[in-house]
């Protein structure tokens, strides 16, 4: 056990998650860092750990029952309570080159996929941390999503929100209705929870196309590390808060 304030990342092995963790770690959180391979999470946590940030692998797929009960209780065990979750882990659902999924001609396999990621494996893990989150004087929960998943902006042509990607965009708008959800049902809890778009970011996700991701970390380090009496049920980029 530690009196550290411990964060745990899901798809902290790479690209935004991994930055999330870091940035974590240089505000003193112990980071659990989430990883669905065992070999790429203990990568990450040797790296974090080069760069000072004390951190622990943690076995998660989100898809997974299983590999989700498990990961709580190595949380439980290791620290005993949970002060921040950040739901990273995402997947886009592109299967070739080009960022367009045209919903006349989506494949509904891949779809569902996206949603088992993006959606379900974000309530089935905060679900399962909830018990060592409600432990923490001040928890944190931060969803990230991204700009797509705003229906506000798609849906107004003056607004340039790129290609039509239709089995990605609406689980970052699934992810959004939830969050707000979540954050009736933590009126009064002092759980704060938030979505968060970490803008256009190189990472494998984008083919690397983007804003450094340790810039855009910035945004969810900041949601997951909110004071007391802070925002909750919101949907923020860098520069505050979007439209749902
Ligand atoms: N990049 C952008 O421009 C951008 C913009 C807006 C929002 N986002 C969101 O930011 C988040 C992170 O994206 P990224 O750009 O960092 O992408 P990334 O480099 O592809 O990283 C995605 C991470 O999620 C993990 N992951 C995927 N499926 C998983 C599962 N079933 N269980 C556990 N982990 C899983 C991946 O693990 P593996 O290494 O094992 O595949 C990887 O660690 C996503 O939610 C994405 O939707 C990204």
């Amino acid at each position: 056990m530690s009196d550290k304030k411990t964060a745990l990342v899901t798809g902290a092995n790479k690209g935004l998650g991994y930055e999330i963790a870091a940035g974590l770690g240089t505000r003193s959180y112990r980071v659990a860092v989430g990883a669905r391979d065992k070999a790429r999470g203990e990568a990450a946590v040797k790296a974090l750990h080069a760069a000072g940030v004390d951190a622990f692998a943690v076995s998660l797929d989100v898809t997974s029952d299983r590999s989700v009960t498990e990961a709580a209780e190595l949380i439980g065990r290791r620290s005993g309570r949970l002060d921040a979750l950040v739901n990273n882990a995402g997947i886009s659902g592109e299967t070739g080159p080009g960022w367009v999924q045209d919903p006349t001609t989506l494949d509904i396999a891949v779809v569902r996929e996206v949603v088992e990621t993006n959606v379900y494996g974000v309530i089935r893990v905060t679900n399962a941390m909830l018990p060592w989150l409600r432990r923490s004087a001040s928890p944190r929960i931060v969803n990230v999503s991204s700009s797509v998943g705003s229906v506000t902006w798609q849906a107004d042509p003056a607004i340039e929100v790129g290609p039509v990607m239709a089995a990605y965009s609406p689980t970052k708008s699934y992810l959004n209705a939830v969050t707000v959800h979540y954050a009736r049902q933590f009126t009064g809890t002092g759980i704060l929870i938030n979505a968060v778009c970490p803008g256009l970011v190189a990472t494998d996700f984008t083919g690397f196309q983007g804003r450094p991701p340790q810039q855009a970390a910035a945004a969810a380090v900041r949601l997951a590390t909110l004071p007391d009496g802070g925002p909750t049920g919101s949907f923020f980029n860098d520069d505050g808060r979007i439209p749902w």
